[in-house]
């Protein structure tokens, strides 16, 4: 498979099988994308795995915990609210690998801007090798990465910013349709197009 191929053919994959992803590989994959550009001296990435299932109760009970806070479900029924706990609760503990995704957070904008720019480059680097390994995920930026409250109790520093979360598999259903992508000259224009050049 060429990597043009890869770039092209990889999903989204919102339905993984229950097998275990083992660490030895998520690590390989970790360091292929840890090849992603970086600005900083230091890469700005970080991940916190959560694979075991007293990690992932935990993780499922914080989400649930900010959803209340926020106020997310009140305009729920309870039985929508039980209902939509178990539903949310099952999903993060059948999925085999979660890691949450935090990059360097300071009060500069260029430099922010630079770490997540190269944060979100590793993510893509990591969805493509993954692809090549028949190992799908989907990236969440769920409501609950905006909780400060949150941060503090998955133990996530204030000096750093979530990026939002992804949800890892071996991949289960092939996702069929990819959202329809733009020919390129929709959305490129030349400077001479947009001002008049003197
Ligand atoms: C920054 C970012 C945030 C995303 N957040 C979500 C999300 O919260 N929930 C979700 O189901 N998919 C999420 N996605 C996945 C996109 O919906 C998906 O990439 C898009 O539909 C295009 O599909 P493809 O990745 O198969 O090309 C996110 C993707 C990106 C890049």
């Amino acid at each position: 498979m060429t990597i043009l191929n890869t770039i092209k053919n990889r999903r989204t994959v919102r339905d993984t099988k229950k097998d275990p992803i083992s660490e030895e590989i998520l690590m390989e994959l970790l360091e292929v994308a840890s090849y992603a550009p970086f600005h900083s001296k230091e890469e700005p990435w970080q991940f916190i795995m959560i694979s075991e299932e007293n990690e992932k109760e935990f993780y499922a009970s914080k989400i649930v915990d900010s959803y209340e806070r926020m106020e997310l479900t009140e305009t729920y029924t309870v039985e929508k609210i039980k209902k939509s706990v178990e539903f949310f609760k099952s999903y993060i503990i059948d999925t085999p690998m979660h890691l949450i995704i935090t990059t360097d957070h300071t009060e500069n904008e260029k430099k922010n801007l630079e770490a997540i720019g190269a944060t979100c480059s590793f993510v893509q680097n990591l969805q493509l090798a993954a692809w090549e390994k028949n190992i799908g995920m989907v990236w969440r930026t769920n409501p609950y990465i905006f909780d400060q409250q949150f941060y503090k109790e998955m133990g996530i520093p204030v000096n750093r910013k979530i990026l939002g979360a992804l949800h890892i598999g071996y991949i289960n259903t092939m996702p069929k349709v990819s959202k329809k992508r733009k020919n390129p000259r929709e959305w490129t224009t030349k400077l001479g197009q947009n001002i008049t050049l003197s």
